[in-house]
């Protein structure tokens, strides 16, 4: 099984936009910060400029220079990477303004979180022919940004999802509810994975469906008078030491 792909909730922060409009020409320049990682070890910026919305420089903190996208761009580019003190300042910028700020927010948002509390229930019981459905709901929890997918033997299913819902509770916290259509078969298991901010990793839930009824009522017969059994045996067993030993 791998989840990293799931589990890369890229937090971009737009710290700043600048919007020009001359002569029928739009010109803007836009910062980000992405990071996924709380601990903000994988931060990196990217200074995007634009004209008449085609990206014609961008910075990119990975790679750390300029590169030019248009005739224009890669002239420029050229320059600017040329000048030394812009270009140190430009790749500082990762500690100098992306850090703070996704600290100030990170304690903000995520020193709130609060971790869902998830239930799998029967919505409509099934058989050989008839679908099953299953819901799984997450409760409780803070911020919204939550995934809910479900696994058959560990691989993805995205076909049988009937329904995903999510709601806020009115209180700052919020639950969503999934569903899934699944034919019952030997062996086959189902679960329910949520991703949120207030797990470490992505948390799998197993479904357990109910046994039937009349099986239930067998079985706790069955155990009932094997138990019983064993208890006559011992008695007996009893009785008859206690007799020989008279
Ligand atoms: C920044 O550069 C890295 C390395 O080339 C690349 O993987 C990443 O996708 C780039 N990010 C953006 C937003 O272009
Ligand atoms: C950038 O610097 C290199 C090496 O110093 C030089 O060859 C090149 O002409 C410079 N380019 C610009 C556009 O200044």
């Amino acid at each position: 099984m791998s989840f990293p792909k799931l589990w890369s909730f890229h937090h971009i922060l737009m710290l700043s936009v600048f919007i020009s409009t001359a002569n029928g020409y739009y010109y803007h320049h836009w910062s980000q910060c992405i990071h996924s990682f709380h601990d903000l070890s994988d931060m990196v910026y990217i200074d995007g400029y634009y004209f008449n919305k085609y990206m014609v420089i961008q910075f990119n903190s990975t790679l750390g220079y300029f590169v030019g996208f248009t005739e224009f761009g890669v002239s420029t580019a050229e320059i600017w990477n040329n000048n030394t003190a812009l270009v140190q300042e430009t790749r500082a910028r990762v500690d100098t303004f992306c850090k703070p700020n996704a600290e100030t927010r990170e304690t903000a948002i995520y020193g709130k979180t609060v971790a869902p509390k998830v239930k799998l229930s029967l919505v409509k019981k099934g058989d050989s022919r008839h679908p099953s459905l299953v819901m799984c709901s997450a409760y409780d929890f803070y911020p919204e940004k939550i995934k809910v997918s479900w696994l058959k033997n560990g691989a993805a299913v995205t076909s049988d999802v009937t329904s995903i819902e999510k709601m806020p509770n009115g209180d700052w916290y919020y639950q969503i509810h999934s569903e899934l259509e699944y034919i019952p078969k030997a062996g086959e298991k189902i679960s329910c994975m949520v991703e949120h901010a207030g797990f470490s990793k992505p948390m799998i839930y197993d479904w357990n469906p109910p046994l039937p009824e009349f099986e239930w009522n067998t079985q706790l017969l069955f155990t009932i008078g094997a138990a019983g059994l064993m208890l006559g045996i011992i008695i007996a067993a009893a009785g008859l030491i206690y007799y020989k030993s008279k």
